[in-house]
């Protein structure tokens, strides 16, 4: 196992969570911290022992002794850091939405690809021990058929026009923050749908409070999904086959138990042993990957980003979610 150096872009609350698991990562150390103000730079850089700050996030790009650029910054930014960071040739894992729509994201694939550089969206919870339990439980087909997943994910914000998630100008809006997470899980477990329904619901600077979507995927698997910024909502997923069902339980999208119904037994809880926030796991896939030389994770390639992507982006325009970013 290689030794890899860590930087990361953007010191905000994901950025923190982010680095407080750093100490389940042997392989790896944590270099470099860029942000745009010196006082959030340098206390984020004592807080964690970083050696290196920047207070600006162009100085990270050119940083020489940085391999891995994990960048943490609000979506309409991801694309110009992540950009920067593969033309310098550094590995990037970035926030999702890896972007704000597939035009940019395209762009970063193809120079990812054309320089062979690591590249792959921070979407933790592929990693988690429980997601991986859940796909291997419907890939053994042990419960027959998949019919049906439901999956959300709401928490009640307050209205405030300056919050990132109700600012249209840093990306707010539930379906890219939030929204992005039970479509994930249906892309992940029944691939991209065929035919989608899918509705918003809007507060006054434009962005969506709520997106409800309905997907019908290929062998007549269908998904309803759900998110809000408007109230706590269950944000649970249950996939329901022929012979029972599986339930991720409340906060599915973090690290934690599963139950698994099969019809006329016992349901059996399954809980997994957890060290910290749960964001090493997505860590340390990159960091296989690139002692492997992949330029992609074989769990969360970059085609499936792309089609992620591609049916947030859909959904969006069937809503009337807009961003500047769709205009340029
Ligand atoms: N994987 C997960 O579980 C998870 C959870 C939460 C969020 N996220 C994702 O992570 C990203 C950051 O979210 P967060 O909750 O960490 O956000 P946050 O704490 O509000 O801010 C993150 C960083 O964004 C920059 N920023 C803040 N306000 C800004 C503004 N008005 N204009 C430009 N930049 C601004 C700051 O960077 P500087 O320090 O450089 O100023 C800040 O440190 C989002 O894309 C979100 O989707 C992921």
């Amino acid at each position: 196992m290689n030794k890899y150096n860590w930087g990361i872009i953007g010191a905000g609350n994901i950025a923190r969570q982010f680095a407080e698991d750093f100490k389940f990562l042997s392989q790896a150390s944590l270099k470099a911290v860029a942000s745009r103000s010196a006082d959030r730079a340098s206390s984020f850089a004592k807080k964690f022992d970083i050696p290196v700050w920047y207070d600006s996030w162009d100085g990270m790009a050119g940083d020489p002794d940085v391999d891995i650029v994990y960048v943490a910054t609000h979506h309409p930014f991801h694309f110009e850091n992540t950009r920067s960071c593969l033309e310098a040739g550094k590995a990037v894992l970035c926030e999702k939405p890896f972007t704000m729509n597939k035009r940019e994201l395209d762009i970063l694939v193809r120079i990812a690809r054309e320089k062979k550089v690591f590249l792959m969206e921070a979407i933790w919870t592929r990693f988690l021990p429980s997601t991986k339990k859940v796909l291997e439980f419907k890939e053994s087909g042990e419960l027959g058929k998949l019919l049906n997943i439901y999956a959300d994910f709401g928490f009640r914000i307050e209205f405030d026009p300056k919050h990132r998630l109700y600012d249209p100008a840093i990306g707010g809006g539930a379906l890219l923050d939030i929204g992005i997470y039970p479509v994930f899980l249906s892309l992940l477990m029944a691939g991209p749908p065929a035919k989608f329904h899918a509705t918003a619901r809007f507060v006054s600077t434009g962005v969506d409070h709520s997106c409800n979507m309905i997907f019908e995927h290929a062998d007549e698997v269908v998904s309803s999904l759900d998110c809000t910024v408007m109230a706590k909502s269950p944000t649970e997923a249950n996939l329901l086959f022929e012979k029972g069902w599986i339930r991720m339980e409340s906060m599915w999208l973090t690290p934690g138990p599963i139950t698994i119904h099969r019809i006329g037994q016992k349901p059996k809880r399954v809980k997994f042993r957890e060290p910290g926030n749960g964001y090493h796991y997505e860590a340390a896939e990159v960091m296989r990957c690139l002692d492997q030389g992949l330029a992609e994770s074989p769990s969360l390639p970059l085609d499936f980003s792309l089609n992620l992507m591609e049916i947030l982006d859909a959904v969006r325009d069937r809503c009337g979610i807009r961003y500047v970013q769709d205009d340029t």
